[in-house]
């Protein structure tokens, strides 16, 4: 079980003249009820993860907190390391889902084992991954056959890919696709055929992209804002109603794929 919305955090962290602005974002949409946070080590080389510490402190709910590990530090004993250095930057005893970032650098089975070890020790409830196309999750399933805590992928309208074969393969095995980039990084948003039908269903592009990624079964998704204002509109996401007409019409203007494509990353 994991949440179906959260709050990203790329490029956080970069400029200290942006930190306030950060800060704030996620502090509001904590309290308007955000239940979970994607990190990394990565962002902000461990500013973000500080951020998101300070955002988190004192609040009555702890949102789900999920980081990830830097591949050149996923080793046997690096990858240990880089959760101590994380949990310290975030200020818990826990992370709730501690993921690779990407395949790379060590071997899986050293970056696996080291996850078990974090998981025994309570200082991660859950791993995964990110970035693994299909053959990747094989890979991974056949190292580790409990593997169910999230594969986190670029997926949104304009990228479908991982319809084909990735998706279903997850959905057969209950593990969750988390879905980064929802809103294409923003480039989604000036579509006109976004626009238009989310003029006819009463809400914002950004608000039916994000409805349409959490319509899709076993996908969950973490839109990042600095931004109060649009932190608030991508909650209203969930107040969409995406009907089976308005669903026909995504399909048509965002046609799901009927090849297999390599998966994208960003
Ligand atoms: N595992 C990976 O390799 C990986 C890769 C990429 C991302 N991620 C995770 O996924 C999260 C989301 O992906 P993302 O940040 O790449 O892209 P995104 O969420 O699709 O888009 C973020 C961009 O859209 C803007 N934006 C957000 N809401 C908006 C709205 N309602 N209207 C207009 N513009 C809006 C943001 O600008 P403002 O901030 O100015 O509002 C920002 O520039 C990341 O933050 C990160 O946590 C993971």
């Amino acid at each position: 079980m994991m949440p179906l919305l959260g709050l990203g955090t790329w490029r956080m962290g970069e400029s200290g003249r942006r930190r306030a602005a950060e800060l704030d974002a996620l502090t509001f949409g904590l309290s308007l009820g955000y239940p979970m946070i994607d990190t990394a080590e990565m962002y902000g080389e461990g500013v973000a993860e500080e951020i998101v510490g300070e955002a988190i402190k004192g609040v009555a709910r702890r949102p789900f907190l999920v980081s990830k590990v830097y591949p050149h530090n996923a080793t046997r004993s690096g990858t240990v390391a880089a959760c101590e250095r994380s949990l310290k930057r975030l200020g818990v005893e826990r992370i709730d889902l501690y993921l690779l970032h990407w395949r790379g650098g060590a071997r899986l089975e050293e970056t696996f084992e080291a996850f078990h070890r974090l998981r025994a020790a309570g200082k991660i409830g859950d791993f995964g991954v990110s970035n693994f196309d299909r053959d990747d999750m094989e890979d991974a399933a056949r190292l580790d056959k409990g593997l169910n805590g999230s594969n986190q992928v670029l997926y949104c309208l304009s990228r479908r890919g991982p319809e084909f074969d990735l998706l279903p393969w997850m959905r057969e095995r209950s593990i969750p696709l988390m879905a980064y980039s929802p809103l294409d990084q923003g480039r989604l948003l000036g579509k006109p055929a976004l626009k238009k039908l989310a003029a006819e269903a009463g809400c914002t592009p950004a608000q039916l992209a994000l409805a349409w990624v959490m319509a899709q079964p076993g996908v969950v998704t973490i839109p990042k804002s600095s931004s109060r204002a649009r932190v608030e509109e991508n909650w209203g996401a969930l107040d969409v109603e995406l009907t089976p007409a308005l669903l026909a019409e995504l399909d048509r203007a965002f046609p799901p794929p009927e090849t297999r494509q390599p998966l994208a990353m960003l």
